[in-house]
């Protein structure tokens, strides 16, 4: 079996913390512990938490307050993870074996997609079609999605195109796996991260009995640090996530999970999700008028979710051979197209503190000019 290494976040390992700017990241910018915990006699009650092993499959509290954002679903519902991450990790492991087929919507944060070509499995990509707003190819999804397809993966809201699916494309995708009993497997890490409205994106939970929910707290909670997220599913499949759990972190971090309990308590997280969207608001107007001014060098679907934007550039540049020369010439780091399998792409982020965006975006704007001649 081949191993794929998982380019991106490999990239991402060796430079985000070596480049004067980093604009890879796909989250806002982080919250701070004082930020988060605010009442004197809370940090006090942190302050005496044992550095134990925490119960494995989450707290109780913490599952409670996780199931409450699930209408039907109980804390039994619930496998608190270390990050979306693990979540897929063992969701692939325990989902399907080599040989198996996986379809999955394209492009997309390629973990699934990577993990699963390691493992041996057969992968049945249907895309997001950028000629028409990164809409669904329906018809592409439904030659993708066979008799022997175990799962169906979707990212929602999207990596690295921040589209938001419709309720009949999502429609479309519960059908699909209805007619052939696949699991879905729902990576929803930016629901909550969104743009334009303040109406948080829908989950496939709650539309069919075989799904997967990955949710996670780094993205539209600005919580990255915390390695914390989750899975809901049916009972009977938590558990068996459960047991692969075991094999890989034993249980998530136990400050990781009292500080997740806070920031999902219902008169903080609210809070914590008009301040990501305000860091995207913000931003993405900074981003638009940089793009804007390189004339015809780029062009934009305009991402409805999260804090990344997926930029076409209309240069002689392979996107690889341009990111490499920005983290050299500029010490910036953005993700190149390449990574989601569509050179002359670049994918940016904009959720980050105004001055900092337009520092890095002036630095890329140099080397765009020289490119450009
Ligand atoms: C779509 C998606 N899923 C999962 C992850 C992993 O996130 P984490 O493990 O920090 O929750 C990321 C990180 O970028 C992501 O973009």
């Amino acid at each position: 079996m081949s191993f794929y290494p998982f380019v991106m976040e490999a990239m991402m390992s060796q430079w985000e913390k070596v480049v004067e700017y980093n604009l890879s990241e796909s989250g806002v910018y982080p919250i701070s512990i004082r930020e988060l915990v605010k009442d004197p006699q809370e940090i006090d009650e942190l302050l005496e938490i044992g550095l134990d092993y925490s119960q494995t499959n989450g707290t109780p509290q913490l599952r409670e307050r996780i199931s409450a954002l699930y209408p039907g679903s109980t804390p039994d519902h619930v496998l608190v993870t270390a990050g979306a991450a693990q979540a897929n990790f063992i969701a692939v492991w325990t989902l399907l074996e080599p040989g198996d087929e996986l379809a999955i919507m394209l492009p997309n944060y390629m973990q699934i997609w990577g993990l699963a070509k390691s493992l041996g499995m057969v992968i049945r990509p249907f895309h997001l079609r950028e000629e028409q707003g990164w809409a669904l190819d329906l018809a592409e999804l439904a030659e993708a999605v066979t008799k022997r397809t175990k799962v169906i993966a979707v990212c929602n809201p999207n990596n690295p195109t921040g589209y938001i699916l419709t309720e009949a494309e999502m429609e479309a995708i519960v059908a699909a796996a209805d007619r052939v009993g696949a699991w879905i497997l729902a990576d929803e890490v930016y629901a909550g991260a969104e743009r334009l409205t303040d109406q948080e994106t829908p989950s496939f939970w709650g539309r069919y009995d075989k799904v997967l929910i990955q949710q996670s707290l780094s993205k539209a909670y600005g919580l990255p640090g915390l390695r914390l997220g989750w899975i809901v599913t049916q009972p009977g499949m938590r558990d068996e996530l459960w047991r692969r759990q075991e094999y890989t972190i034993i249980g998530p971090p136990i400050l990781s999970d009292r500080l997740a309990e806070i920031a999902l308590r219902p008169e903080v997280r609210p809070t914590i999700l008009q301040r990501t969207r305000g860091y995207i608001r913000r931003g993405f107007p900074v981003l638009q008028e940089w793009l804007d001014s390189h004339g015809d060098a780029f062009s934009l679907v305009p991402p409805q979710a999260s804090a990344i934007c997926f930029v076409r550039y209309h240069l002689p540049i392979n996107s690889t051979t341009l990111v490499e020369r920005l983290i050299h010439e500029q010490s910036v780091l953005i993700v190149p197209g390449d990574h989601f399998g569509l050179d002359h792409h670049l994918r940016i982020s904009f959720g980050l503190p105004p001055d900092y965006l337009r520092a890095g975006l002036e630095r890329i704007g140099r080397l765009i000019r020289q490119i450009a001649g």
